[in-house]
């Protein structure tokens, strides 16, 4: 066989016909908040409403027909692997699922370097969860194919991020000004870590409410403080609500603990009820990256603040803004 040329195998792959080589992220990987800045975030967004309306109009067009995404989850997930291959399907591209990793060569032991290697043979994008820190950054060293970081164990979930933020500014109109309460288990969720850091870049005030074993890890509070964010943490969630925007709630992520005895001790704790709810401002939106346990009771759900289902779906539309973007296309 005639060897590749070698544009190819560059990161930013040789352009067939309409790929935008100027367009933001084309051939990036996206692994941390971090690379964001607030003008690329509104251009992000703005991309995100076109796929909205375009959705709600004609529910799929052919943006990418003809480009593969490889879905490569170690860990399980509902909602980012399933609007991936939403977001792909609607934009006329298809995917690899490759939702349980022990039905694949991993279990032969195949180390993830190689693994993305070869779905890059196959693929144009490769979305990957895993469940050490780091892992997209090593799976972007060794592909030249983008990566985009779907979850990496405690680290961040950087897409769930650009969702969360998006749904702010959708539901709320701005992010400026407003006042955030964190809530939950803020030192294993990684999607309470990369939201942090992502709010950093507006003017806003974070409220850190969880038992003193889940609190937000120092190292992040540190490169927040750093950005002049004024920050504060608290046990009792009264002392903040009544002045919060944002009720950010979090899962306990029990299968981060060694000793699962302390995960049932902190069961029950922190619950949003209909009760709490009375004490909240008109205008705020409670919000939960999803799946929920018991932390929000589903006498809640009915309650207009309740945002979490419609921050979801918010979810598919950021997901085709992003696969778009890196595939040169947006
Ligand atoms: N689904 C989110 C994550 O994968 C939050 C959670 O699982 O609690 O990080
Ligand atoms: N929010 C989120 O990441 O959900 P899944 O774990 O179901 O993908």
């Amino acid at each position: 066989m005639t060897p590749f040329n070698p544009p190819i195998h560059a990161k930013n792959p040789h352009l067939p016909f309409g790929d935008k080589q100027d367009s933001p992220f084309y051939g990036q990987d996206i692994i941390s908040v971090n690379q964001f800045d607030r003008q690329q975030l509104a251009y992000i967004f703005d991309v995100a409403h076109e796929m909205y309306e375009m959705v709600a109009r004609v529910g799929s067009f052919d943006l990418l027909k003809g480009k593969i995404l490889a879905n490569l989850f170690y860990e399980p997930s509902t909602r980012t692997s399933s609007s991936f291959t939403s977001a792909m399907e609607r934009l006329g591209g298809s995917v690899i699922p490759i939702n349980n990793v022990s039905y694949s060569s991993v279990t032969k032991g195949e180390s993830l370097p190689d693994t993305v290697r070869t779905l890059e043979a196959y693929a144009d994008v490769i979305v990957l969860r895993h469940p050490e820190v780091g892992s997209s950054a090593l799976a972007a060293k060794y592909a030249k194919k983008p990566i985009i970081n779907a979850g990496d164990g405690i680290g961040e979930h950087p897409t769930q991020a650009l969702l969360d933020l998006f749904t702010i500014q959708e539901e709320l109109g701005r992010v400026d000004g407003l006042t955030v309460t964190m809530m939950g288990d803020l030192k294993y969720g990684r999607t309470v870590h990369s939201l942090a850091r992502l709010l950093s870049l507006y003017d806003i005030r974070l409220n850190y409410v969880a038992p003193d074993i889940l609190s937000m890890p120092a190292e992040i509070q540190e490169e927040i403080g750093a950005k002049g964010i004024p920050q504060a943490a608290f046990t009792d969630l009264m002392e903040v609500f009544p002045d919060t925007d944002v009720l950010y709630v979090t899962r306990v992520q029990k299968e981060r603990f060694e000793d699962p005895t302390r995960h049932e001790n902190l069961k029950g704790i922190y619950v949003v009820t209909a009760e709490t709810m009375s004490h909240a401002k008109d205008e705020m939106i409670v919000m939960h990256p999803l799946p929920r346990v018991w932390e929000i009771d589903m006498a809640v759900d009915e309650d207009p603040r309740a945002a979490y289902f419609r921050q979801m779906e918010y979810g598919q539309y950021i997901r085709m803004a992003l696969l778009a973007m890196v595939l040169g296309k947006a």
